[in-house]
């Protein structure tokens, strides 16, 4: 009973420096794990456009290919946005005169574009290229989801680099026959009854799929 408090005292505060310092490296590796999340990035939030134009009609109901409105996907870098002309080819005639289609008509008339918000957008120092992914048997729907079940159009993925090198590493587990790039819901044991990583290891070789990890494939 001489000392009652001295050593454990001593411990105490040099605990508590400890658990301040554990708070802090927490409150910061929260931070960083904010800047991650999907709310800063906008992943799972549907965009708002100027027209409420849905891939769950378009694609789900009425079954457009994806390649009569996003035409440059196979050759090119960019999938591209169609002009107002593929619209109007349809809606001179369906909804012809609806409020809702009125700044398609207007943007016909001048022969300029809607302005549509992008919803998914590398930093510039990223190198990205669609037409590498669907000619090697890269799903659609692998990177963007159901678009078919998607009423307003939102990020499905990250888009971070964790994301890409995951795939990257094993894009086996992604890889479809080529013809069903374009497919949503697409299923190997339902379809071909073989398991994802069967097919995928027989794609791979076939398709001669490389892993691409080296920082210069996406940073050039
Ligand atoms: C009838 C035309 C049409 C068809 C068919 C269509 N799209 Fe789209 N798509 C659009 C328009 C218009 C936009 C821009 C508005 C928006 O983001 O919803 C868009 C946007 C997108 C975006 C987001 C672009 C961005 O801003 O980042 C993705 C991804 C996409 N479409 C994928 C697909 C896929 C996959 C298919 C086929 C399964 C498909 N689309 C079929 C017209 C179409
Ligand atoms: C192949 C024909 C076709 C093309 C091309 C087409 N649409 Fe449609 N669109 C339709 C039909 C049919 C409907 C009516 C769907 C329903 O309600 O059953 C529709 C409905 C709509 C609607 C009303 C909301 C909804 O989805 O029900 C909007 C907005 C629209 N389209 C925008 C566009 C835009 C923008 C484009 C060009 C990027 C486009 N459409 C291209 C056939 C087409
Ligand atoms: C390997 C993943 C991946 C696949 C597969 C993929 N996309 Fe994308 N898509 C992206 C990324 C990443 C972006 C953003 C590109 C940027 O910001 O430069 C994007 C952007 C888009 C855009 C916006 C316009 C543009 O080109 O930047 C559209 C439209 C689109 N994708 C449609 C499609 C369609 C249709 C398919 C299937 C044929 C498809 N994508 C396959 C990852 C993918
Ligand atoms: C679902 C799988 C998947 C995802 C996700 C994915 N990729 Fe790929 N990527 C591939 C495959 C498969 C190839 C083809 C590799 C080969 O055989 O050359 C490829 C090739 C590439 C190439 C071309 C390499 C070259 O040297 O020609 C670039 C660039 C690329 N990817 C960038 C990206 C970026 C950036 C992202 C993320 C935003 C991404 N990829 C996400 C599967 C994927
Ligand atoms: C498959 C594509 C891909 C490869 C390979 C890749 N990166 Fe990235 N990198 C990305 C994407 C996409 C981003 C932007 C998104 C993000 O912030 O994660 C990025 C962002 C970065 C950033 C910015 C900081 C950050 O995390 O936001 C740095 C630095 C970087 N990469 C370095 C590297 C290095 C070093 C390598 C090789 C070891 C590498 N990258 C390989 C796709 C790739």
């Amino acid at each position: 009973m001489a000392q009652v408090f001295p050593k454990s005292s001593n411990t105490l505060s040099k605990a508590s420096i400890v658990v301040a310092g554990l708070v802090v490296a927490a409150l910061g590796l929260a931070t960083i794990n904010i800047n991650r999340t999907t709310y800063v990035n906008t992943q799972s939030m549907p965009i708002d456009q100027v027209v409420q134009f849905t891939h769950t009609h378009h694609v789900g109901s009425l079954g457009i290919d994806c390649r009569f409105c996003h035409f440059s996907v196979e050759e090119s870098s960019f999938a591209g946005i169609p002009p107002s002309k593929t619209c109007m080819g349809c809606h001179s005639v369906v909804w012809k005169d609806a409020p809702i289609l009125e700044p398609v008509r207007e943007s016909y008339r001048n022969d300029t574009s809607v302005e549509w918000t992008r919803v998914h957008d590398l930093p510039e120092f990223v190198y990205f290229n669609h037409s590498i992914h669907v000619n090697k048997g890269v799903g659609c729907e692998s990177c963007h989801g159901r678009v078919d079940k998607m009423p307003l159009m939102m990020r499905e993925n990250s888009l971070n680099m964790e994301w890409c090198l995951a795939c990257h590493r094993a894009p086996e587990k992604f890889l479809r026959p080529k013809d069903k790039v374009f497919t949503m819901g697409w299923d190997p044991v339902k379809e071909l009854g073989v398991s994802q990583e069967e097919l995928g290891l027989k794609l791979k070789e076939e398709n001669h799929v490389q892993s691409r990890t080296n920082c210069a494939t996406c940073h050039r």
